[in-house]
């Protein structure tokens, strides 16, 4: 059985594509058979792996709506021992297909429980509580919580906090906040060190020793189709993703 991983925050742009696809990357690269699921018809985690959404047949739509198994979607990438379910702007005419369908909350569950090809299965969600949000939180394990270093950071969690307790009284009662990541820290700045330190405080023992710092080769890499350990390894962002990676495959186990 693959070890689940939804990276979610609703809020928008705070490093959740940057960290599915870097986590994921370096997962790989360690040895682990993994699937990166592109959740988000925005598609920045399949476009950010090099992957035309333009020339796609079968995505992860089909996969929701039933007309395709996920082995039927899945590409493999150019990184070792990485694969990905890619996603389009379809995706999000499935919410309202979905709507009212028998099954609705699980559909991604049920797709990942027929097969057994990945050590790890990460999960990009989008930035919302929608329906797509929920099928990831209902499919995974554990959730990893990427924050953005900045004023408003923790504002709208506890919404998220709150989507979590249900579907832990419901439909998933072993999901599992694995742990909350710092992004976009910038070291000149006090004002991300207060913030961390408000992170800390809301999560505590949940926050990663791993911080991911701005760097610009983390916002350079998707548009050349790479994982930033592909692009620069060296870089500062390539580094904190690859101890990030560590951090969660520690904790997971
Ligand atoms: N540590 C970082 N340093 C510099 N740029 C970053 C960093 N992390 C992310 N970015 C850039 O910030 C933008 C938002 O990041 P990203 O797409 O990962 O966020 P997101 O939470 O997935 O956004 P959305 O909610 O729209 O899906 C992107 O342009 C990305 O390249
Ligand atoms: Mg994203």
């Amino acid at each position: 059985m693959a070890t689940v991983i939804a990276v979610t925050n609703q809020k928008g742009g705070v490093g959740k594509t940057t960290s599915s696809i870097n986590l994921a990357y370096y997962f790989a690269k360690s040895g682990k058979k993994t699937l990166l699921i592109d959740f988000d018809p925005q598609g920045n985690a399949t476009s950010g792996l090099g992957v035309d959404k333009q020339g796609l047949t079968r995505t992860m739509t089909d996969v929701v709506l039933g007309q395709a198994r996920l082995d039927e979607v899945v590409i493999a990438t150019e990184f070792k021992n990485l694969s990905l379910a890619p996603s389009t702007p379809h995706l999000a005419n499935t919410e309202v297909e979905l709507a009212q369908a028998q099954g609705r909350f699980v559909r991604l569950k049920q797709a990942l429980a027929v097969q057994n090809d990945y050590d790890l299965i990460v999960i990009d969600s989008p930035p919302s509580l929608s329906l797509l949000t929920v099928n990831g939180l209902i499919a995974a394990q554990y959730v990893v919580l990427p924050v953005q270093a900045e004023f408003y950071a923790l504002e709208g969690l506890g919404q998220l906090l709150e989507t979590m307790k249900l579907i832990r009284k419901g439909l998933n009662p072993t999901l599992e906040l694995l742990g909350v990541l710092p992004t976009m820290m910038d070291s000149r700045t006090a004002l991300s060190g207060q913030v961390y330190d408000e992170i800390k405080k809301y999560f505590p023992g949940k926050v990663f020793n791993a911080t991911i710092p701005r760097n610009v080769r983390l916002a350079e890499a998707p548009s050349h189709g790479m994982p930033v350990g592909a692009y620069d390894r060296l870089s500062k962002g390539a580094r904190a993703y690859k101890a990030a990676a560590k951090e969660v495959l520690d904790r997971v186990g």
